[in-house]
Formats: structure tokens, C-alpha cells, sequence
């Protein structure tokens, strides 16, 4: 059936950017976990990891249920968010400050993730691959858990410290204010920004192509420019008329 064999390569495309994606992550964790202060921030990366490898082996078994092999391909969106992120954490002091800008990083990370297995297991929900689906929705809700126990160490004491450091910091160790390091700061975020925007569009662009392509195997699209050829064909009659009264 079209229909199904087009969503099932949307699922498969989605686990090997997810793949991808996961194991760009398992090379970060490692750099993230090092350079936080905070010992609760340190664990939960180091969990994390521990916790993205079973991440990686769910998807592979996710691909062999559907009678493929596991591969992948390259995730722009993480390559992106690690960038930016990575950027960031170099850009910060060392301490408190530096943590809460790996927690928002990290945070960027996990919703993009809960996004991508959202998405791969509803569309195998639909195809009936319950067994899949039960894979991505486990590792779902670890997504989700990740996120909230970040924003729990954030509130608990990273952000009032990082707060306190910002303050107390005064100077940089260039001599230059703070308030002059954080325009350099935030010069260079709208140069990442738009370059994650560009990135996000192409990303969309795909997407719309996808969705479209779906949609016309469900037989949406037809219907969609064949209404479209009705209200050109209206809006022509329409332009006809006013042409003849005005010759009147
Ligand atoms: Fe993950």
C-alpha cells in the first residue's frame, strides 16, 4: 500500500537521523560533564550518557523490528545545537555561569529530541509497529525526564549563583567590562542564531517536502489543488466580469 510504505520510510528516516543524532550527543556528554562545577549537573550528564548509549541501542533494534538494518545519517539539527552550544560553554566563565549555559544547551538538545521520538512514535503507532513504538516511548519519557531534572538543578542553584558570579565578576580577565563582554556575547549569539535559523528553514523545507509527499499518497493534496483550481477558475470568471462592465 502507498500510503503505508510512504510513512514507513518517513519512520525510517527519522530513526537514522535520531541514530545520528545520539551519537554526536555521546561525544559531547563526556566534554559537558567535565567542564561543569556543579556535582548534581556533573552526575546527571554523566547518567545521561549512560542513558543516550541504551538510547542508541533501542533504535537499532527499532530498525530491525522493521526489517532493516540499522543505519544512519547525518543530523544537521544536532550538529547545529552542539555547535552553538559548544560555542557558548567556551565563551562562559569557568563556574556557576558556565553551567547555566550548558543547561539551557542541553535543554535545546532534549526538547529537539523529544520532537524527533515523538514523532518516529506516533508514525509508528500508525503503521501498527507497536513494538517500536514501545521502544521510542521509553526512551521518550527519559528525554522528558532529563529535561525536567535540569530545569530542577537550574532553580535549585545554578542560575541564583551564576547570577552572583555575574555580578561579582565585574571585570574580565582582559580588563574588559562585563558589560562590554556581554555585547561581544550577544553579537556572537545572533551570528549562531542565524545560522541555526538558516539551518532550521532548510530543515523545514524538507519537511514541507515530506509532509506534502504524505499527503498526497493519503489523496489530501489532490483534493487540496483541486479546490485551489476552483477558486483560480472562480477568481478568473470574477476578473472576466468586471472586464466586460467596465467595456460597458
Ligand atoms: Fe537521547
Amino acid at each position: 500500500m502507498a500510503q503505508t510504505d510512504s510513512l514507513r520510510s518517513h519512520l525510517l528516516d527519522e530513526l537514522a537521523d535520531t541514530l545520528d543524532a545520539e551519537r554526536q550527543l555521546t561525544k559531547a556528554l563526556p566534554k559537558m560533564a567535565r567542564a561543569a562545577s556543579a556535582p548534581r549537573l556533573k552526575q546527571a550528564f554523566q547518567t545521561h550518557l549512560k542513558e543516550t548509549r541504551r538510547q542508541i541501542e533501542r533504535l537499532q533494534k527499532a530498525m530491525r523490528l522493521l526489517g532493516e538494518r540499522p543505519k544512519s545519517k547525518t543530523c544537521e539539527g544536532m550538529e547545529g545545537l552542539l555547535e552553538e552550544g559548544d560555542e557558548m560553554m567556551n565563551a562562559a566563565s569557568a563556574g556557576a555561569l558556565r553551567d547555566a549555559v550548558m543547561i539551557a544547551s542541553a535543554q535545546k538538545v532534549e526538547h529537539y529530541e523529544i520532537a524527533s521520538y515523538g514523532t518516529a512514535r506516533t508514525f509508528a503507532q500508525v503503521l501498527g509497529e507497536l513494538g517500536v513504538a514501545r521502544l521510542l516511548e521509553q526512551t521518550l519519557k527519559e528525554e522528558k525526564a532529563a529535561d525536567v531534572k535540569l530545569t530542577n538543578i537550574a532553580e535549585a542553584s545554578v542560575n541564583e549563583r551564576a547570577a552572583e558570579q555575574w555580578s561579582s565578576e565585574g571585570m574580565g580577565e582582559d580588563g574588559s567590562s562585563l558589560f562590554e563582554q556581554s555585547g561581544e556575547w550577544l553579537n556572537a549569539a545572533a551570528k549562531r542564531a542565524t545560522k541555526t535559523a538558516k539551518q532550521a528553514a532548510k530543515t523545514a523545507r524538507r519537511a514541507t517536502t515530506g509532509a506534502r509527499r504524505v499527503a498526497r499518497t493519503m489523496g489530501v493534496g489532490a483534493s487540496r489543488s483541486r479546490a485551489r483550481k476552483g477558486t483560480t477558475r472562480k477568481s478568473a470568471t470574477r476578473k472576466s466580469r468586471t472586464r466586460k462592465s467596465r467595456k460597458r
